[in-house]
């Protein structure tokens, strides 16, 4: 079986909607481990529940970036992760972190990229007065929010939204095509059904 590892700083939502697709059978493959920057991400509980074995690595706690992404890799070897999961993980990686996974480092970003990279894509989008953005899931390469894209999911932007209310209307999106993202890398399809 395939083992991914999932980096959180939050929330997880993404993370459970890789949980539930692999708990109903879309996705064949297994989360080896979730690592997280900030101690009590309450994403944290979302993978005991689901009996993953967590990890919360802290940056203070190591004198330099490099230093740190090389103890998140040895973490990630540890565990033997075939795929890296980005979701939600609120920490630029170094060049060290992105080389020891070549093209096995996915993201997924609420925005249509390359528009709206980096903080509040949605809050940007809604400053540029755009009526449709949307969802991204992609390969991660050295850029911030940059590499090649494997699905996108196009959401509109509704008279009277606000940044939670395009949130939430992305996140929908998000939470189906980073399964199925996963999906496509690992074994080359998406699901069937979809
Ligand atoms: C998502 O909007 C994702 O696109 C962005 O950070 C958010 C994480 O949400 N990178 P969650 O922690 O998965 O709920």
């Amino acid at each position: 079986m395939k083992t991914l590892g999932v980096l959180i700083s939050g929330r997880g939502s993404n993370l459970q909607a890789i949980l539930d697709a692999i708990r109903e059978g879309k996705l064949d493959a297994g989360v080896s481990v979730v690592l997280s920057n900030v101690e009590g991400a309450p994403g944290l509980e979302r993978a005991r529940a689901a009996g993953v074995p967590t990890e919360v690595l802290l940056h203070k706690d190591f004198p330099s970036r490099e230093l740190y992404d090389e103890a998140l890799v040895g973490r990630l070897r540890a565990h033997e992760v075939h795929l890296v999961c980005l979701a939600g993980f609120m920490r630029l990686l170094s060049p060290v972190f992105v080389r020891a996974f070549p093209g096995r480092i996915l993201n997924v970003h609420p925005s249509l990229l390359p528009a709206f990279a980096g903080l509040h894509a949605q809050r940007q989008a809604l400053e540029h007065g755009v009526k449709v953005t949307g969802a991204t899931v992609h390969l991660v390469d050295e850029e911030l929010d940059h590499g090649p894209i494997l699905l996108q999911r196009a959401v509109p932007v509704l008279e009277g939204d606000d940044e939670e209310s395009l949130s939430a209307r992305i996140l929908e999106q998000e939470h189906k095509i980073y399964p199925e993202a996963i999906a496509l890398v690992l074994h080359g399809q998406a699901f069937p059904e979809s």
